[in-house]
């Protein structure tokens, strides 16, 4: 079974394919233009879209060595997302699919993420059994989801104001680091104390999150710091860092923890983007061990934004017997 991916619901143009599962091609375009606004700009990652999709696709298949006639099916990311931007790529596969008379599967971006695991990759670790427990934390969602299948998945925790990877962005701005400055954190804090500075614990109940509570923390902490001393941000940059990047997985892995003793589950996960952080990525691998559970995290390249689960999903989905029809309208806002 041949899948091809297209992924376009924020700033990346992506477009992957998958045979029976493994990585064929795995193509991704950035998008330059927003670096100069400190944030993805909608208009413009549309535009970027249109000019990208064709290379991009064309891009996939001829890595993949393959002909479109070789495909069995298309996958597209319906949303959420930015609207504009998912236009483009439904516009785009829907067409792809009706020329070439082929199937066509609408693909949920956060659920996708959730399946990224199931991606068959030597580098990765297994993929897990059902039930597990995923951690999906981006920069645009965090939520706890009890994974029951691949169609049948139960957020059972989520964040009540920035997602994780917002909390990284904007903590990266306070200190004049460029966006996205989440992958800028985790380098920096391989020099830094984590303990250097200790933020406020969010008081949320149950398996819900708050990060914006660490923001606030975190703003004081830098203005009252250069305002004491100034050249403060500069040179407490690497413990700055370390102290944020702890306080916020502090958050991600006592709720995963607490998720996994609440609900009996011993397989946690994590995907999305912020799964890519090195040291989140090996709290994990400690929590599983110290505790006999078993962890999942993908190949960092399918825990950012990627068309590779997208492709991923739409496997699952199409042999789960799964179709869209021609008039599948993406959507900007997750549904529940
Ligand atoms: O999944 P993703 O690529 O796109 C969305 O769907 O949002 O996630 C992007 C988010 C950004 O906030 C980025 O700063 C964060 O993931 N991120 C990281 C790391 N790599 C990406 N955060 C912390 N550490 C990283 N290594
Ligand atoms: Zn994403």
């Amino acid at each position: 079974m041949v899948v091809l991916g297209i992924e376009s619901s924020c700033d990346e143009t992506a477009a992957a394919v998958l045979e029976d599962g493994r990585v064929r091609s795995n193509v991704i375009a950035g998008q330059e233009v927003h670096r100069t606004w400190g944030g993805v700009v909608p208009e413009l990652a549309s535009r970027a879209h249109q000019e990208h999709i064709v290379p991009v696709v064309d891009a996939a298949l001829k890595q993949a060595r393959l002909d479109p006639r070789d495909l069995t099916a298309i996958a597209f990311t319906r949303g959420p997302g930015l609207i504009g931007a998912l236009h483009v790529g439904a516009a785009f596969a829907r067409s792809m699919a009706q020329a070439l008379d082929l199937p066509l599967i609408a693909v949920d971006h956060v659920r996708a993420h959730a399946l990224a695991h199931f991606i068959r990759d030597e580098r990765g670790l297994p993929a897990p059994a059902f039930p597990f427990i995923n951690l999906t934390a981006s920069g645009g969602h965090t939520q706890l989801v009890l994974v029951r299948s691949a169609l049948d998945m139960e957020v059972i925790g989520a964040t009540l104001d920035d997602a994780a990877g917002e909390a990284f962005d904007k903590g990266a701005k306070i200190l004049g680091l460029p966006y996205p400055g989440g992958p800028l954190i985790d380098r920096c804090a391989r020099d830094g104390d984590p303990h250097r500075y200790a933020a406020p614990v969010p008081t949320v109940r149950g398996l819900d999150m708050s990060f914006s509570g660490i923001k606030t923390w975190f703003r004081d902490l830098v203005m009252k710091g250069e305002a004491g001393e100034p050249g403060f941000t500069v040179r407490e940059r690497a413990h700055l860092c370390a102290s944020l990047q702890q306080a916020i997985n502090d958050v991600l892995i006592g709720r995963l923890k607490k998720a996994a003793q609440a609900r009996g589950i011993a397989s946690l996960g994590i995907s999305g983007g912020v799964s890519a952080n090195s040291a989140l990525r090996e709290r994990l691998l400690d929590l599983c061990e110290r505790n006999g559970w078993r962890a999942h995290i993908p190949p960092v390249e399918y825990c950012t934004d990627n068309a590779a689960m997208i492709a991923m999903a739409g496997h699952v989905l199409f042999e789960a017997g799964v179709r869209a029809g021609p008039d599948a309208a993406p959507y900007a806002r997750a549904r529940p």
